[in-house]
């Protein structure tokens, strides 16, 4: 009774689907309006405002930022020379794009992630064209077998996969030097040994990669030239060439393995890292080394949105990647090594020492001289327009207790970028006021 049920649903629901692939995207004017501000927050450092690729991060990246307004996509399951549909796009945003620096953003909700896609059309001057056709699904893999797979290398010799792959897959066959994309960048052939790819790494997703191709790069659409069985044939083969890797092995010094991790992230990109390079996007992470406990950090990088806005006047976020324990463990020991300090834990006073003296005129000074930037919690709240600062409630194990006196005394000593001034504060005044900000933030937890 059930299954005549759900068939005779999908029957009615037919008619609709076929329509909705004649007819407009599946967005909507307001999914454009909200998307822009969601771009702005995730995309924008990468894609840049206008979503020509020259976002701040993209001077740091090696493999560029596209530029939506030349309107090519790489990730399609649409005939070479077609926009993605919109599925495509979400698939692409939800999941990243692995090897490059595009992470993957499922921490958004759905909606976000098809508010930003909507955006991004509109960037590409595409949202108003009729969603496109997905070419003919490719049905189901047969089983894979020793047959297969020699079939699948014939395949790869004869249509000329070889020449820029290479024999082994490595992506250094006699085509593969010197190749550029549609704007000039150099670009790397894949190489199928590591298993990872940008467009995902099952079957059928090399499937829609090598037949409908990769636009704006040399990868060349293969539709005409193999059809039926031999496309899963090519696929079994090109899989097989998939050797192991070598497991990481970090170096001891907690800079050199610092620097392996954020290269494999692309940190660069959004963050000045130990060497002073690096982009603007996000803190200086010099500066963040030398304030933050590394058990925050930790926590930090697990979850970045969980901890929620950190500086109001940074309009981008930080994205979540998908670390494994050590990964972050090399990370916070990286960011604590750059600010040098000799304990990494952040500090926290014994607030039964404070005079109820100290903390009046620390609250005094408080509200005289920090409430035009800082919120502190529910203790001391002021608009949300005027918060450029962080939160004060939520400094206590986050900041170093004693860096905090060295930073109200002198910001700019520490950061010559930063946009705290609170010139003439007398060592007093200074500790009396982090007193009274660490004791209500200690409460407040
Ligand atoms: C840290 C940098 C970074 C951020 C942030 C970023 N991207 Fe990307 N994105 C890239 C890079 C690099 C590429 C190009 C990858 C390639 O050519 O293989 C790319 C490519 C794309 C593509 C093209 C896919 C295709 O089929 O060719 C889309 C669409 C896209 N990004 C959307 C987004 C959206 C939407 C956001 C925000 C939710 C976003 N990106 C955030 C770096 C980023
Ligand atoms: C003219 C050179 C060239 C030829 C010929 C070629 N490729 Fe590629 N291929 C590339 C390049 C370059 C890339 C990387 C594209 C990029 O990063 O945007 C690529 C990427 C790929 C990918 C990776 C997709 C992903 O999601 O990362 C697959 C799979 C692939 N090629 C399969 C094939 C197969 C199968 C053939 C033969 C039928 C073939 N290629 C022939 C140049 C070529
Ligand atoms: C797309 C840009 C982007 C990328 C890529 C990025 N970050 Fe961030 N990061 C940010 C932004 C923006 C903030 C500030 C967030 C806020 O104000 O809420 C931040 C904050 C941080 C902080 C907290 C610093 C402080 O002073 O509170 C740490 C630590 C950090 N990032 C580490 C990293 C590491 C490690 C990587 C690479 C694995 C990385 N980030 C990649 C944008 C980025
Ligand atoms: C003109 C605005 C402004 C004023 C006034 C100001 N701050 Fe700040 N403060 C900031 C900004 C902005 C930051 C974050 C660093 C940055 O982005 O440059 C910050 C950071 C801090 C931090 C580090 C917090 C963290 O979580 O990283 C502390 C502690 C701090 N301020 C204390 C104070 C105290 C105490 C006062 C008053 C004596 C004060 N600030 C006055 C703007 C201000």
């Amino acid at each position: 009774m059930k299954i005549r049920w759900t068939m005779i649903s999908l029957l009615l629901a037919w008619p609709l689907f076929a329509q909705q692939s004649a007819g407009k995207r599946p967005l909507s004017d307001q999914d454009v309006k909200v998307g822009k501000a969601v771009y702005m927050r995730e995309c924008a450092a990468c894609h840049g405002e206008k979503g020509d690729g020259q976002g701040p991060a993209a001077a740091f990246l090696e493999i560029k930022p596209r530029d939506f307004t030349k309107k090519y996509f790489k990730i399609r399951t649409t005939d070479s020379g077609q926009p993605p549909t919109t599925a495509d796009l979400l698939k692409t945003v939800e999941h990243g794009i692995p090897g490059t620096a595009m992470p993957s953003f499922s921490f958004l909700t759905p909606d976000e992630r098809r508010q930003t896609i909507a955006y991004v059309l509109t960037l590409a001057d595409i949202f108003d064209d009729p969603e496109p056709a997905p070419i003919a699904a490719p049905g189901k893999a047969p089983k894979k077998s020793n047959e297969t797979i020699a079939k699948g290398k014939e395949i790869y010799e004869k249509l000329g996969c070889v020449a820029c792959h290479g024999s082994a897959g490595k992506g250094d066959g006699p085509s593969s030097a010197n190749l550029t994309d549609n704007e000039g960048n150099p670009i790397k052939v894949r190489d199928f040994t590591g298993g990872q790819f940008r467009g995902g790494s099952d079957p059928v997703d090399l499937y829609y990669r090598f037949v409908t191709g990769m636009d704006g790069s040399p990868m060349p659409a293969f539709a005409e030239t193999v059809q039926g069985n031999d496309r899963w044939a090519l696929i079994d083969y090109v899989m097989s060439l998939k050797v192991p890797q070598p497991k990481v092995e970090y170096p001891k010094d907690p800079i050199e393995a610092g620097r392996m991790v954020t290269a494999k992230y692309n940190c660069r990109g959004c963050h000045v890292l130990d060497d002073g390079q690096g982009g603007v996007t996000g803190p200086d992470l010099r500066v963040s080394g030398k304030k933050l406990g590394i058990d925050w950090v930790k926590t930090f990088l697990k979850d970045p949105r969980a901890y929620g806005k950190i500086y109001p006047w940074r309009e981008a976020r930080m994205p979540r990647f998908n670390f494994d324990k050590q990964e972050i463990e090399v990370l916070a020991a990286y960011v604590v090594a750059m600010g040098k300090r000799t304990d990494p834990i952040a500090k926290k006073p014994d607030p039964s020492k404070f005079t109820a003296e100290e903390l009046e005129s620390g609250k005094t000074f408080f509200v005289l001289r920090c409430t035009e930037c800082h919120n502190l919690g529910k203790t001391i709240e002021i608009p949300e327009a005027k918060r450029q600062g962080p939160d004060l409630a939520r400094v206590a194990g986050r900041v170093d207790y004693d860096f905090a006196i060295d930073w109200i005394m002198n910001p700019q000593k520490i950061d010559p970028k930063t946009k705290m001034t609170v010139p003439g504060v007398t060592p007093e005044q200074a500790a009396a006021v982090r007193n009274f900000v660490w004791k209500t933030s200690m409460e407040t937890k």
